[in-house]
């Protein structure tokens, strides 16, 4: 079923044009979850800066950022970034779907498959992710795959002209010890 064709892949600078494209799009729609960003942010040239400032991270082992792929369409991004190693081995989850692909089950379907990465690829242990208290599909997403809320940040982000609170998720990948 084209539905279930769910894949993530590395990020590439010739992404940039569909990415602003969702972006410009959704742009008041996701104002309520997602940080305002400068103008060129929403344009192809801005995300092709963006991509690769983001690509210098993965080199340098500090993120992994992916798009999400519905078929062979770019639907959204996922990303792991702030990856800590040493006693920590972690790192940090965000994710969007673009709205014109929303509710056919690629988010959740996507963080699994980054959750796979983050285990098999980058030896991480645990995965961390921030949700406003009401981003009830997000939380969702989430429950989904494994994670649990184990505290509230209290005015914690500034989206859309005010401070919100924010549920801290936490997902254990494995119990081995530091390598
Ligand atoms: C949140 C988001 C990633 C979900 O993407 P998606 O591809 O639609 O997600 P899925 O289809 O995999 O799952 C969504 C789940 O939320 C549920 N859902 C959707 N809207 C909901 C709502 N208003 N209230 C409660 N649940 C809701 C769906 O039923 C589904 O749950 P189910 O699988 O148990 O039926 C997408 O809407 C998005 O990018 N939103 C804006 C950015 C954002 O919020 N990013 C996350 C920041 S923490």
């Amino acid at each position: 079923m084209a539905d279930q064709d769910t894949t993530i892949r590395l990020i590439r600078v010739d992404d940039a044009e569909v990415l602003a494209a969702h972006r410009a799009r959704d742009r008041r729609a996701y104002a309520a979850w997602e940080p305002a960003q400068p103008d060129d942010f929403y344009t192809a040239a801005g995300q092709r800066r963006r991509i690769e400032t983001l690509l210098g991270e993965h080199d340098r082992g500090e993120r992994w950022p992916a798009v999400v792929l519905a078929g062979d369409e770019v639907a959204g991004q996922v990303t792991v970034s702030t990856i800590l190693r040493g006693p920590f081995r972690k790192g940090f989850l965000g994710y969007w779907v673009a709205s014109a692909f929303t509710g056919r089950g690629h988010a959740t379907r996507a963080v699994g498959l980054i959750l796979t990465v983050m285990a098999e690829e980058l030896g991480l242990r645990r995965a961390e992710a921030h949700t406003r208290m009401d981003n009830l599909a997000s939380q969702r997403v989430l429950r989904a795959n494994g994670f649990h809320p184990w505290g509230i940040a209290h005015s914690h982000i500034y989206l859309d002209g005010a401070w919100h609170d924010e549920v801290f998720w936490e997902r254990l990948l494995d119990e081995a010890p530091p390598s």
